[in-house]
C-alpha cells in the first residue's frame, strides 16, 4: 500500500539530485562530441525518460531534434511481460537522422531491442541508446546502452521520471521502493 506521503515509500537513496545533475552534465558532453556536425535526433522513450531527457537535452551543446515514442511493456507493474506495444508512434523518415535513443532505465533490455529494430527495419541506419539507469543483473535481450548515466542493483526504483503505477515519477531523487508497496 502506497502512503500519503511519497517519501515514506522509500527505503533509501539511491542517487541524489546533485548526483543526478552531475551525472547528466557529463553524459551530456559525451553525447555532444559524439554528434558534433551530425543531423542528431534525440527520441525519448515515453513516459519514463522525460525528466532525464529535459536535462539531458539542455546539457546537450550542438543542433538537435527531439522526438517522443510511447511504448508500454509493464501492465503497470513490476515485472516485463516482454510484450511491447506502441502508444505513440514518429511519422519521419530515420533514415535521414543519427537517432539517439534516450530511455530511464535499460532492465530486461526487451523495450529497448524491439524498438531498435522497429526503427532498423524502417531505414534507421545509425541508432544509438543512452539510458539513466542500467540494471544488467536483469538482461534477456542482446542489447546494451552507448551512453549509462549509473548501473543499479536489481531492485525496483523510482523517481526522477521512473514510476511504479505512474506514481514517484515527481521526487527529484532515484530510490528504491520498499517492496511492501507493491507486495501487497
Ligand atoms: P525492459 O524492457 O525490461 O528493459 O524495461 C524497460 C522499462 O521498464 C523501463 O523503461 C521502465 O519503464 C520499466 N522499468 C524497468 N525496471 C524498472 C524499475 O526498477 N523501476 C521503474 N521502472 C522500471
Ligand atoms: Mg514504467
Amino acid at each position: 500500500m502506497k502512503s500519503q506521503n511519497m517519501r515514506d515509500d522509500i527505503l533509501k537513496v539511491l542517487i541524489t539530485k546533485e548526483e543526478l545533475a552531475q551525472k547528466v552534465k557529463e553524459l551530456g558532453q559525451e553525447i555532444t562530441k559524439a554528434y558534433q556536425g551530425k543531423k542528431l535526433l534525440v527520441l525519448g522513450v515515453l513516459k519514463g525518460s522525460f525528466v532525464f531527457m529535459s536535462d539531458l537535452i539542455r546539457e546537450i551543446d550542438t543542433p538537435c531534434e527531439v522526438e517522443f515514442m510511447a511504448v508500454s511493456s509493464y501492465q503497470s507493474g513490476v515485472k516485463s511481460s516482454g510484450v511491447v506495444k506502441i502508444l505513440k508512434d514518429i511519422d519521419i523518415n530515420p533514415n535521414a537522422y543519427n537517432i539517439l535513443i534516450v530511455e530511464d532505465i535499460l532492465d530486461s533490455g526487451l523495450t529497448l531491442s524491439y524498438l531498435k529494430n522497429l526503427l532498423l527495419q524502417r531505414g534507421a541506419s545509425n541508432i544509438q541508446i543512452a539510458t539513466l539507469l542500467d540494471k544488467p543483473a536483469r538482461r534477456k535481450a542482446d542489447i546494451h546502452a552507448d551512453f549509462v548515466g549509473f548501473e543499479v542493483p536489481d531492485e525496483f526504483v523510482v523517481g526522477y521520471g521512473l514510476d511504479y503505477a505512474e506514481y514517484y515519477r515527481n521526487l527529484p531523487y532515484v530510490g528504491v521502493l520498499k517492496p511492501e508497496v507493491y507486495s501487497e
